[in-house]
């Protein structure tokens, strides 16, 4: 090194200043280090000599005490000591000439005992011993004593994770040798790749494909000393798997005040592979039906269950429960969402569904962190179909919100039944036979019903005339016992019904004093109700019973009924009679006491009920009730015969008139008073002249109507006159009373 540094530039300036004067022999700057077992070589070359071109060269290690052990030459071939004869021959020490001026000492294998101080000389060939004939230059062989030693602490880690890579490196000297750790990966079957690498003096270099990551803090050094060399990669990605190898190097400064760095030892060693599990969800969600119903009204629970559930970490679970009508196959089939839970548990439901969550038929809840469960406390025919969940995974944003990271969608569970139709059955049977009018008729229906839940049953007695014909309400049983006559309105006859309750699955209907009319078909009508929990009455299914008939033989007279009016044209202000005149055209053996009841009926487009007109009517005991105008009255005038009158005629009393009549006979056999069927008379109309009326109302008509009123008069008087000087006949036809009434008016 002094040599360098100081002698050097002196040689040079004497070199130059003696003008191509002083022979100049050189070897590298030293010390050289190198490795014992490596294979060495030593440069050394003469200049500005004399003599021949051809220099010879002899080596030789300089001893203490300006001692040397002698080498090599390149004209000496005994020129080595005897120590080191048998490695010149063979070849582990040899040289090998360059050119004319330059030759290099070589080493096979070098020995750690061959550190020394090497001597290159060169005889003299110049007439005048100038410059130098010799140099010297310092080998220092060190041992190989680097260790690698490489550890993984965790070599599975999960994306996100930070991978420790753990690489001591040691040597056993330390002087003039430097150290450099480099760290490198090898995915699969690429290249190796540099990560990074520290050293030899304590610099960094990044790897390529490192240095965005290395600059965002990615990458960090773990430098604790005592040959502990870690690289830790933070936040570890699914691409940071594979091969981790860590390579230790040995380095020496060389060159001009060392400049430049050269290798000496390299080890390299597999640190291990890392494994990095990317943290997206994976991971399955399956759906269960923890509950099943297999019919109406039975409980539904679904279990959504998220399995494997890895990565989530910090992150939250929601899920969306979802209904379609159909089960998986069909996908035309359109999803309904029930309800869902979002990342903070808040429960979201659905219009359609919001009612049923109110109340709590249906919920929505989370058993542990993945298990959600839907839950139906009485299911509906409506609710079959097929259900699905998914599983919406959220992660926390930068900004501390929430994130959709994931959502995982469950097969579908179909939920179905086979439904258990209601089924109503109503017997009736015949308790007491009505074999007379006025006899009691009595009968039961008994009631069966399947598949009804808590049922309630209404009862209704309907009654036809004719098998077939028009039925008629009678009375009715509610499910909750409420009684109520239905279309039988007969004042007189409301007692002679009853319907009653008289076992759990019984009722019976009797009827008192049967008549005539009420002779036909009677048969119940019952419902069936079923009620969820607090809530009303939801109708179920109805059915008819089978049809008890009342059919007594009936051996009554046979009644005519006709109607008689005295005008059929009338002036207004005028009163009109007509005759209701119910005769017997055979009388029989039951015709004892008879009383009729007579009602009046008036045909005109005004009516409301079918354009009739109840006008007045008269009970069997002569009681006359009137509907609609005092100018009405009735009155019987023998047995048989009700005359209608109506007062003061006025346009409204325009139309067609009719009576109809209903014959009770008292019965000898049981005293009681039995119905006839109803007679119901042809009609007689009835008209009001009143064009007449009016042209003599009108002003301008006043005149014409006196003149003509004249001329007539004048012509009766004539004829009076005629007849009364001319005819005393007294047979003459009866002028209708209209006419004279017409002639008192004027
Ligand atoms: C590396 O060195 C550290 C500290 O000296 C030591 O704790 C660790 O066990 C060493 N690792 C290996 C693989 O030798
Ligand atoms: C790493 O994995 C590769 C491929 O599976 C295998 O060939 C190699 O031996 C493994 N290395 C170590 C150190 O286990
Ligand atoms: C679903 O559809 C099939 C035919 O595609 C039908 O037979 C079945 O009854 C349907 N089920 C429901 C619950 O609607
Ligand atoms: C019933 O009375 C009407 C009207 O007077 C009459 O035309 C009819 O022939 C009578 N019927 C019987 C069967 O006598
Ligand atoms: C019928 O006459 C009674 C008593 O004369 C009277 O109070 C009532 O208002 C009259 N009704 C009509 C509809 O004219």
């Amino acid at each position: 090194m002094d040599k360098g540094t100081g002698l050097r530039p002196v040689i040079l300036i004497i070199a130059l200043v003696s003008f191509c004067e002083g022979r100049v022999v050189k070897v590298p700057v030293g010390p050289l280090v190198h490795v014992e077992g490596q294979a060495v070589s030593i440069h050394c070359d003469v200049s500005d000599y004399q003599g021949p071109r051809d220099q010879e060269f002899e080596w030789s290690l300089v001893l203490p005490g300006n001692n040397f052990l002698h080498l090599i030459s390149t004209f000496d071939g005994n020129f080595a000591d005897s120590s080191v004869r048998d490695r010149v021959n063979s070849g582990d020490i040899s040289y090998k000439r360059l050119g004319d001026a330059a030759v290099e000492l070589k080493f096979k294998k070098i020995r750690a005992t061959d550190s020394g101080m090497y001597r290159c000389s060169t005889p003299s060939t110049d007439s005048v011993i100038s410059g130098n004939y010799h140099d010297d230059v310092e080998l220092k062989v060190i041992g190989d004593s680097l260790k690698v030693a490489p550890a993984i602490p965790k070599s599975a880690v999960s994306e996100g994770e930070s991978v420790e890579l753990q690489c001591n490196a040691t040597r056993g000297f330390t002087e003039h040798t430097f150290l450099s750790v480099t760290w490198s990966i090898r995915k699969g079957s690429s290249p190796l790749e540099e990560i990074l690498t520290f050293g030899p003096d304590d610099k960094i270099k990044v790897g390529r494909n490192y240095f965005r990551r290395y600059t965002d803090g990615g990458l960090l050094l773990d430098l604790r000393g005592g040959g502990f060399y870690g690289l830790v990669l933070k936040r570890a990605r699914p691409s940071d798997q594979g091969e981790y190898v860590c390579v230790a190097q040995e380095w020496v400064r060389q060159g001009e005040e060392g400049r430049n760095w050269r290798m000496i030892l390299e080890k390299s060693e597999e640190m291990g592979n890392v494994t990095v599990t990317p943290t997206e969800l994976q991971f399955k969600v399956t759906l269960t039906a923890s509950l099943n119903p297999q019919s109406t009204s039975e409980p539904t629970e679904l279990r959504c269950e998220v399995v494997d559930l890895l990565h989530l970490q910090d992150g939250r679970l929601g899920v969306t429960w979802s209904y379609s009508t159909n089960t998986s196959g069909d996908v035309s089939q359109k999803k309904l969402t029930i309800a869902s839970l979002n990342e903070q548990g808040a429960l979201i439901a659905d219009s359609q569904y919001q009612q049923r969550l109110d109340t709590g038929d249906i919920a929505v809840t989370r058993r542990e962190s993945n298990i959600f469960i839907l839950r139906m406390l009485q299911t509906r025919d409506a609710d079959m179909g097929s259900y699905s969940c998914a599983v919406t995974a959220w992660k926390p944003t930068q900004q501390s919100g929430w994130e959709k990271a994931m959502e995982v969608q469950s097969t579908p569970v179909t939920v179905q039944w086979t439904p258990k139709i209601p089924d109503l059955q109503v017997v009736a049977h015949r308790v007491r036979e009505a074999s007379t009018a006025g006899s009691t008729f009595e009968m039961s229906c008994r009631v069966t019903g399947q598949n009804l839940k808590n049922p309630g049953y209404s009862v209704l007695i309907r009654f036809e005339e004719t098998l077939g014909g028009k039925s008629r309400k009678v009375l009715s049983l509610s499910q909750d016992s409420v009684l109520q006559l239905e279309e039988w309105s007969e004042p007189s006859r409301i007692d002679s019904v009853v319907l009653e309750k008289t076992g759990q699955l019984e009722y019976r209907f009797r009827l008192y004093g049967a008549q005539v009319t009420d002779r036909g078909l009677y048969y119940c009508d019952v419902t069936a109700w079923t009620r969820h929990q607090s809530q009303d009455w939801i109708k179920a299914i109805s059915a008819e019973s089978n049809k008890i008939e009342i059919a007594f033989v009936h051996t009554g007279p046979v009644f005519n009924i006709s109607i008689h009016s005295e005008a059929n044209n009338v002036l207004p202000g005028n009163t009109v009679q007509m005759k209701c005149i119910i005769s017997i055209l055979q009388a029989s053996p039951n015709t004892g006491d008879m009383a009729f009841e007579v009602r009046w009926f008036q045909k005109t487009d005004r009516a409301v009920d079918n354009g009739v007109q109840p006008l007045i009517s008269m009970d069997r005991w002569g009681v006359v009730k009137k509907t609609d105008s005092n100018d009405t009255s009735l009155e019987r005038i023998d047995r048989n015969t009700f005359v209608l009158s109506l007062h003061k005629i006025k346009d409204r009393d325009v139309g067609e008139y009719y009576c109809s009549a209903t014959p009770w006979l008292l019965s000898p056999a049981t005293g009681a008073w039995n119905k006839e069927k109803d007679l119901t008379s042809a009609s007689s109309s009835l008209s009001v002249k009143t064009e007449f009326w009016e042209s003599l109302m009108m002003p301008v008509g006043y005149g014409l109507a006196a003149a003509v009123i004249a001329g007539l008069l004048s012509v009766l008087l004539g004829l009076a006159v005629a007849h009364c000087c001319f005819s005393r006949n007294p047979i003459h036809t009866p002028r209708p009373r209209n006419k004279l009434m017409d002639l008192d008016m004027d």
